[in-house]
């Protein structure tokens, strides 16, 4: 076993690292205040290639490897988590799966412009009834012979309005409960497809949450990824992947607010000597460091076992049951160590409270990732 990065590795999470702290720091605050989409910024991160990482080169990708994505995602993380959601959710939910299951008119039309970052993709299977028990689609795509018919509404969709391309999960024969689900390509524009309210949210209020309504969408069949009926596996495995750029965003939210809390800790002065000198924040700055590195030692695995080919759902599940639980409870003590500090926004650690809450909500709750644990022993 080496526990060594490459020169590649290390180079990608560099650029990352730079353009975190010269391109999305400034402005940060603000952009969490207002709820402001950051466009420019999303632009930025596709033209240095950040948006189709892990995309073989030929359709417009970086052709990275997993372990690289864990890396920039952890960077990019540490500073604005609403702009590593929409990274994260465009690399591994939509390009991703359109690479593996789509089939190469798709890949041509739709993951070129997904990978390059000339458009961004959006991910839709939750509903309004449909969060963890992902099966209970109500949405359906009706089977019209050479086009379906599309009718239901998406909740929580990130990237809901910035996104033109929309991986959209639906049900075609209940009969046949998930086996009789599909996964179509929607393009925003097309007649009956409505771009619903935006989410008011607690965290990554720059990200741009929305639900969506689909009303009687006429979908080419031409956009169907894979065989018919395989639109649930295709959801399932999309999202072992995107479990490790959740895991990675978490990771990275606490490596960020353990970062300002041990900087502080050096300059804030209590008693007479900096706050660092007092045991109990040694203690919790020890206990953060070790939680992070075990966030990190866990993201690193499952992106290995997949850039192997091996399977990954397991540690996918392990890397964001961890690295989410190790978010909330880091940046909770960072705000602690700031005492009042910590409580206004101007020292960011406030904001990385809130931000971290939804790491243990989407793409799977913490519930969730245990039942895929759990199940996952018995094999
Ligand atoms: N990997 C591959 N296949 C899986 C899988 C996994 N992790 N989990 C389930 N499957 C397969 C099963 O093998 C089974 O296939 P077969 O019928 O062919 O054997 C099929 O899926 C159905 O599985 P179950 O019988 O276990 O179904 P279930 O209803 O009991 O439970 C579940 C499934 C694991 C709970 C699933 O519903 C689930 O993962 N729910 C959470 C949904 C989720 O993560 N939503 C996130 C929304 S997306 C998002 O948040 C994106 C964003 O914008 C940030």
């Amino acid at each position: 076993m080496i526990f060594k990065l490459t020169e590649e590795q290390l180079a990608v999470r560099d650029a990352a690292r730079d353009f975190a702290q010269t391109e999305l720091l400034p402005g940060v605050i603000d952009r969490d205040e207002k709820q402001e989409f950051p466009t420019a910024q999303i632009k930025k991160l596709g033209e240095l290639g950040f948006l189709g990482m892990m995309v073989a080169p030929e359709y417009d990708g970086g052709g990275m490897d997993t372990i690289s994505y864990v890396l920039a995602m952890e960077e990019i993380s540490k500073i604005d988590a609403s702009v590593s959601v929409c990274m994260s959710v465009n690399n591994s939910l939509v390009c991703w799966g359109l690479e593996h299951f789509g089939n190469e008119e798709q890949k041509q039309k739709y993951l070129k412009p997904l990978a390059s970052g000339e458009k961004i993709g959006a991910f839709c299977l939750s509903e309004p009834e449909a969060g963890s028990d992902a099966t209970f689609q109500q949405t359906t795509a009706e089977d019209h012979g050479d086009h379906y018919i599309l009718n239901g509404t998406k909740n929580w969709i990130t990237n809901g309005n910035s996104a033109s391309i929309y991986l959209v999960i639906a049900q075609t024969d209940k009969a046949k409960k998930h086996k009789g689900i599909n996964v179509l390509i929607v393009e925003k524009g097309m007649e009956g497809f409505i771009v619903g309210k935006k989410e008011n949210k607690m965290g990554i209020r720059a990200s741009d949450t929305h639900s969506l309504m689909f009303q009687n969408v006429k979908v080419p069949k031409a956009n169907r990824i894979g065989e018919d009926g395989f639109g649930f596996t295709f959801a399932m495995q999309t999202l072992n992947g995107g479990r490790i750029g959740i895991a990675s965003q978490a990771l990275g939210i606490a490596s960020g607010a353990y970062e300002r809390a041990l900087a502080y800790s050096q300059e804030r002065k209590a008693f007479g000597v900096p706050i660092f000198e007092h045991q109990d924040i040694q203690f919790k700055l020890a206990d953060m460091a070790t939680r992070i590195e075990a966030s990190r030692l866990l993201c690193l695995k499952a992106a290995w076992l997949k850039d192997q080919g091996k399977d990954y759902s397991q540690a996918s599940a392990m890397a964001k049951l961890y690295s989410s639980k190790t978010a909330m409870d880091v940046t909770i003590e960072a705000v602690q160590i700031h005492g009042g500090y910590g409580f206004v926004k101007e020292f960011h650690v406030e904001r990385m409270m809130r931000d971290a809450k939804i790491t243990q909500i989407y793409e799977g709750t913490s519930e969730i990732q245990k039942i895929v644990i759990a199940r996952s022993l018995f094999k």
